[in-house]
């Protein structure tokens, strides 16, 4: 988030924030603009305007912004575009509502994220099927921008060492979506710690998580 405020720092408001869920990113936003969550879930903004009563926000899909040609200043997407294998459309609607170049930031997962790595085989093998994710990396997600016209101007990889009780991990997983799933198999503590046995530091599980960020402004472009 550091990144994202110095990127925006000399920004017009509003800055809107498409994908907003629960409003976590919104919130460090909100502390130095006026922002506008955008999330198509209602569940997600009235989890989000609880926490955040002085913020706006709006029921809309990424791929149908109710907004003019040209007329945000700047946008950030946070963990949204993994959902999608065909993200250009998403992408030329984000265009479509900025300024000429106005700003827009991305983070998203990585291909190379351990968790998301380990949560999907784990998934395919206890579960037996997908979880139908789609990874990117820096250098991929930065030519798509520049393919829908946008002038990359930072593209980076940001990772953290995670170490979580194997306990505690399984309670996460429970909670998941896939967690009614997961319990019905009953696996006991020691099948588990099998399962995860390739990342496990004694009785904590370890993974390195990775997530791409791109930083980008929309290209100048006559007439548009
Ligand atoms: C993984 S959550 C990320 C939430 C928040 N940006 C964050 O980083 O904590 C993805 C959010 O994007 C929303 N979302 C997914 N596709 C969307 C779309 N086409 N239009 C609007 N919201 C969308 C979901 O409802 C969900 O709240």
């Amino acid at each position: 988030m550091a990144d994202s405020l110095a990127f925006f720092q000399d920004v017009q408001d509003p800055i809107l924030d498409v994908g907003c869920g629960d409003g976590i990113p919104t919130a460090t936003l909100a502390e130095q603009h006026r922002v506008i969550g955008v999330d198509f879930a209602s569940t997600m903004l009235q989890r989000a305007k609880r926490s955040l009563s002085s913020t706006d926000f709006l029921r809309a899909s990424i791929d149908h912004l109710p907004f003019q040609n040209g007329s945000v200043p700047a946008a950030s997407c946070y963990f949204v575009l993994s959902d999608y294998t065909d993200r250009a459309r998403l992408l030329s609607e984000l265009k479509r509502v900025l300024h000429a170049q106005g700003k827009l930031v991305v983070a998203d997962y990585s291909s190379n994220d351990e968790f998301n790595n380990l949560s999907d085989n784990l998934q395919r093998k206890v579960l037996g099927k997908d979880r139908g994710m789609f990874r990117l990396n820096s250098i991929a997600l930065g030519n798509e921008l520049e393919r829908t016209g946008f002038r990359v101007k930072t593209s980076k990889e940001i990772c953290y060492s995670l170490r979580t009780r194997l306990e505690t991990f399984v309670d996460q997983l429970y909670l998941s979506s896939a967690g009614p799933e997961y319990k019905k198999k009953h696996l006991s503590e020691d099948q588990w710690g099998e399962l995860l046995s390739e990342w496990m530091e004694g009785t904590e599980v370890h993974v390195t998580r990775r997530f791409v960020l791109v930083l980008a402004e929309k290209l100048y472009q006559e007439g548009r």
